[in-house]
């Protein structure tokens, strides 16, 4: 009973991996660096609010090989589990994989329960104690044709109520027979309890296990390959159709506006100098109170350049959507801080850890989880050409 009740869980862990890992090969976007949902802007977010960030910061490195890994690996344990082959190791992968995902992207969810990662650990767990069941199950059938083969009896558990075995083996009560009414107290051989037992010749220790295991080999073999075949089909369909998760493009590229440029000021004027050896005193030139962040022309017009919150010291950007004007925000995901990217395709920030979308001219939320907008910096281009947090 164990096994079909847990068949619908099955089902749905089996097919969530398969559609994950399909659907990340099929995405162009997450393999590729200037994507803002690419595995490496994964990281690069997690790297800076997960408690293994240490460790993610270096994974950064291996992006695309750990994003193939990732989604293969996905592909591989649903799949297991849908046929039910080694599903115990299956379930166990299924486990340390949602874990890693709990430890980067939704460790920060709050209350922790709306996260769904930690959810999926403890969603493996029933499959990890009690297997398939043996219902519609590869690991019962490599069982069965391995027992068959060594002249053993199937493995198949049968229920039969214990009124029926009563019945046949005999019932005593007050130390008198009574079930088998009419026949000799003798006991004879139970059917149920003694079938097999004393009649079968004992098969070398580990024999069956040996078969079983080289028939799980062949059949793992054979669903790699049409796992394989399934990927391969994935990633060229996605490529041909131009296929790139939320369609966000990519993002403004590497624009960033240097920290040593910061610096602040308090005076509301400069003094410009001629080109020549002895300076001379001219028309003083007003610039805006605040800290100085970076050349505006770094930022290009419908795009952005990065910089360093002087005041929060949290990740931030300045967008120019139209030539001359400049916002800025802190760029730190109001849902669970990670950090958005600019797309200049669509013009938005992106979320890389659950796809919040945000407008690029007022940081307001576009697409949820994000509960709210992106915090407002106030900027402003100073004469000398400077940008400057005010
Ligand atoms: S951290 Fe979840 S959407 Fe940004």
């Amino acid at each position: 009973m164990a096994g079909w009740a847990l068949l619908p869980l099955r089902a749905f862990l089996g097919g969530t991996f398969v559609f994950a890992g399909l659907q990340k090969l099929a995405n162009p976007g997450f393999f590729d660096a200037s994507n803002p949902t690419s595995i490496r802007s994964q990281l690069a977010s997690a790297a800076r609010v997960s408690p293994i960030h240490g460790l993610i910061a270096h994974l950064q490195h291996v992006a695309v090989p750990l994003g193939v890994a990732i989604s293969l690996g996905e592909l591989a344990i649903g799949a297991a589990t849908l046929v039910g082959l080694w599903s115990r190791a299956a379930a166990v992968g299924g486990m340390l994989l949602s874990f890693s995902l709990f430890l980067t992207v939704s460790f920060h969810a709050s209350p922790y329960y709306t996260g769904s990662d930690i959810v999926f650990v403890f969603a493996w767990t029933p499959l990890l104690v009690a297997g398939t069941g043996g219902v519609l199950s590869l690991d019962a059938l490599s069982r069965d044709i391995a027992r068959a083969r060594a002249g053993a009896a199937p493995a198949t558990t049968v229920p039969v109520s214990f009124e029926v075995v009563q019945k046949v083996c005999g019932a005593y009560d007050a130390g008198r027979c009574r079930a088998m009414r009419g026949a000799p107290c003798e006991p004879a051989p139970c059917p149920y309890l003694e079938r097999g037992s004393a009649t079968k010749p004992a098969l070398p220790p580990g024999d069956i296990d040996r078969r079983t295991f080289t028939l799980q080999g062949v059949f793992a073999g054979a669903l790699a390959g049409v796992a394989l075949v399934g990927a391969a089909l994935a990633a060229g369909v996605g490529r041909l159709a131009g296929n790139s998760s939320r369609s966000t493009g990519p993002v403004n590229g590497p624009s960033t506006l240097p920290p040593a440029a910061q610096s602040t000021t308090t005076a509301t004027s400069a003094t410009a100098t001629t080109s020549g050896a002895t300076p001379t005193t001219s028309k003083p030139v007003a610039r805006p109170a605040g800290t100085k962040i970076g050349a505006a022309s770094v930022v290009p017009v419908g795009g952005a350049a990065t910089f360093q919150d002087p005041k929060s010291g949290d990740p931030a950007a300045v967008v120019q959507p139209e030539a001359g004007t400049f916002v800025a925000f802190d760029t730190v995901c109001p849902h669970q801080g990670c950090v958005v990217e600019y797309s200049t395709q669509v013009q938005r920030f992106v979320c890389p850890c659950h796809g919040s979308q945000f407008n690029g001219r007022t940081g307001a939320v576009l697409n949820g989880p994000a509960p709210t907008g992106l915090g407002r910096i106030s900027v402003k281009k100073g004469p000398d050409g400077q940008l400057y947090v005010t």
